[in-house]
């Protein structure tokens, strides 16, 4: 090969390299870097994550601190970690909060429901209970609630679709609406339930310096 021929395909390659380098820069959150990024090369390095108030916790795999491929302890999204089950959980219910129960009723959902949802994957580690490596995340720590949540938007609660106030074309059932918005709702029978991952998305975020999801957040339930 001569040397232009050479130049040639090395200045192709740049080009390609810049691309990728470009579209790996919109901005989406990355796990790699983040404070999610439980990893040997992450942030902490060999010695464990160092997070805030110098809590260490003990190395990880990238992705295998959240999610197992076999035998994982949720099928959705491969979920491995032990969901934020049994009793204590309180959320939003105007001054008083609502403790959740062995019932959905109508309005809430049930203790055991509530630990299947998007937010008990959350507080699989933002519950101050829950061991990450071997560490349990301190319920100082700003985004560690323990099991007390109402002073929190409101988890566990039935989105009333349909109704005044709430965006009209996503009542139950409407799939593509559904389908068509950035509305992440747990759905337990036929009713839509508000939860952590209504807001925030691990990986889908469109910006590297946030966790939330994109397009009008608020807006795509209130109407208001
Ligand atoms: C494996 C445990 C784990 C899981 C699961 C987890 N987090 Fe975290 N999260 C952490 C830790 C640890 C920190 C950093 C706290 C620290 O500095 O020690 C953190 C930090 C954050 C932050 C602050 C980010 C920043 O850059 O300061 C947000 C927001 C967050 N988590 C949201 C979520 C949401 C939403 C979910 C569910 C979709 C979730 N987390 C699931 C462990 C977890
Ligand atoms: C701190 C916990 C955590 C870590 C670490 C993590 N994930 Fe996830 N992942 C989640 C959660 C929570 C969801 C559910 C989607 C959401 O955010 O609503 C998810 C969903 C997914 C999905 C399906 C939906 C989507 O948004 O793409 C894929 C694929 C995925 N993760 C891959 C990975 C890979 C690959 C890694 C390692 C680089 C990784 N995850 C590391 C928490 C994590
Ligand atoms: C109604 C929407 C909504 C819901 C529901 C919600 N969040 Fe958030 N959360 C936000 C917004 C908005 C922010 C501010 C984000 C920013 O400034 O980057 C935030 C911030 C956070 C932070 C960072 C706190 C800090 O001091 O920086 C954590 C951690 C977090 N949320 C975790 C959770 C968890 C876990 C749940 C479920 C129990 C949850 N969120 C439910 C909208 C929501
Ligand atoms: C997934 C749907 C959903 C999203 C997204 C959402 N909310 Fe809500 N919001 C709810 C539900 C459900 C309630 C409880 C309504 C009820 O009690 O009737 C609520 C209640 C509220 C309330 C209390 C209303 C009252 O009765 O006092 C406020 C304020 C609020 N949301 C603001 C926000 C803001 C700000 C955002 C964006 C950061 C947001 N919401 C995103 C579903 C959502």
């Amino acid at each position: 090969m001569n040397s232009s021929a050479k130049k040639a395909i090395l200045s192709l390659v740049f080009a390609l390299a810049g691309q990728l380098a470009q579209s790996a820069g919109i901005g989406y959150k990355l796990i790699a870097g983040s404070a999610h990024d439980f990893s040997a090369t992450g942030a902490g390095g060999a010695a464990g994550y160092e997070g805030e108030n110098g809590v260490t916790y003990l190395t990880a795999n990238k992705c295998t601190t959240c999610h197992a491929a076999h035998k994982p302890a949720k099928t959705a999204f491969l979920w491995k970690r032990t969901l934020g089950a049994g009793p204590g959980w309180t959320v939003w219910d105007g001054a008083a909060g609502k403790v959740l129960d062995g019932v959905n009723d109508g309005e809430y959902l049930s203790v055991a429901e509530f630990a299947q949802t998007g937010s008990a994957m959350c507080l699989s580690c933002h519950d101050g209970v829950t061991a990450i490596g071997g560490t349990t995340m301190r319920l100082a720590f700003r985004g560690a609630w323990g099991r007390n949540l109402p002073d929190m938007h409101p988890v566990a609660k039935r989105v009333p679709f349909g109704s005044d106030g709430w965006q009209p074309d996503l009542t139950a059932g409407n799939s593509s609406a559904f389908g068509n918005s950035n509305v992440v709702v747990d759905t337990v029978g036929n009713s839509s339930y508000v939860g952590c991952t209504s807001c925030h998305s691990m990986h889908s975020s469109p910006s590297a310096a946030t966790y939330l999801r994109k397009g009008e957040s608020c807006l795509v339930c209130h109407n208001r």
